[in-house]
């Protein structure tokens, strides 16, 4: 049985893809925080701790044996992981990476320069095959960060500020979605030397995307668009003051749109994405579930 080393196993990707890959391969989790995760319903999963990614002499070590590798931790990692696989002289046979749409923004991002070039690093050094699959915004469990936010706070405000008219484009992959496609990826010479986007089926505005959430609650969205300059002046008053709960960049990156080609995806994976519509609904239930929904 092949060996696969994941990276980043205590995010929230890599958890699941723990959940996901367990019973099909012998699984090498690679973290840095034991207390973060239980691992206990894996018990043949082997857990190997790096103190840092950086700390190339532990991931080599953590490495050691492995058949492939997925990093779900930044893609910007795979400078220490050519090193770290240089050193320990792993049978590495292919390495999938968690990338990011981010990259396509026009907006001036740092984090997303850093994506570019390890995206161009991965091209031009890696000598074993690699996959790159560029999640959008990804959503679908009460723990996501991102739409969970947006259901919650439909829920629980009569109102939703919005930032503009609210009709630039957005696109967000179901977790799942994206787990099944580094499944049908790893190993698999159809998907060597290839990136890939992954987003939901179809892209939508985002006042669509919240009448959405409000009517996967049973609710009608009431939204106040806030004219973009008056936000971005107030964010950058309370950024001054420590006070602000979003960057400025995110101000601006609400306004462009983010959908993608998702064409090459379809075609290569075989699967076309689910709706946002049906993550939803899945996303309200496991909020649900969990008691987080008044
Ligand atoms: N979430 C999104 O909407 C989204 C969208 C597009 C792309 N992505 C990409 O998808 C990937 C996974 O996302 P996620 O939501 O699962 O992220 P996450 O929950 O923050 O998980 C990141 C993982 O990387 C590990 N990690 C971070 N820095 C590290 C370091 N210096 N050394 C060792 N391990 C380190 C974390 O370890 P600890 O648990 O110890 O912190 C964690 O296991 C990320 O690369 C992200 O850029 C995410």
């Amino acid at each position: 049985m092949n060996t696969i080393a994941v990276i980043g196993a205590t995010g929230e990707v890599g958890f699941r893809l723990i959940h996901a890959l367990h019973d099909s391969w012998r699984i090498v989790a690679i973290i840095r925080n034991r207390s973060k995760r239980d691992f206990g319903p894996y018990p043949g999963v082997e857990i190997r701790q790096v103190a840092d990614i950086t700390d190339v002499d532990s991931l080599a070590r953590a490495l050691e044996d492995c058949d492939a590798i997925i990093n779900t931790g930044y893609i910007w990692f795979a400078e220490y992981i050519h090193q770290a696989m240089q050193k320990c002289g792993a049978p590495v046979r292919h390495i999938v990476f968690t990338g990011s749409t981010g990259i396509f923004t026009q907006l001036s991002s740092p984090s997303a320069d850093r994506k570019r070039h390890a995206e161009r690093f991965i091209l031009e050094h890696y000598g074993c095959p690699w996959t790159i699959i560029r999640p959008t915004m990804i959503y679908g469990h009460k723990d996501d960060r991102n739409l969970s936010r947006l259901i919650r706070a439909v829920a629980r405000y009569p109102v939703i500020p919005l930032i503009g008219d609210g009709g630039s484009l957005i696109q967000p992959v179901f977790i799942l979605d994206l787990i099944k496609a580094f499944r049908t990826a790893l190993l698999n010479p159809r998907y060597f030397n290839k990136a890939y986007n992954i987003g939901a089926r179809k892209a939508c505005s985002n006042r669509a995307l919240i009448a959405c959430a409000a009517s996967s609650l049973g609710l009608r969205a009431r939204l106040i668009p806030l004219p973009a300059s008056l936000v971005q002046g107030g964010v950058a008053l309370l950024s001054m003051l420590g006070l602000s709960p979003i960057s400025r960049e995110q101000v601006y990156r609400f306004q462009e749109n983010k959908h993608i080609d998702l064409q090459a995806f379809i075609t290569d994976f075989e699967f076309v994405p689910v709706d946002i519509e049906h993550g939803l609904r899945v996303l309200v239930r496991d909020l649900q579930e969990h008691g987080l929904l008044r």
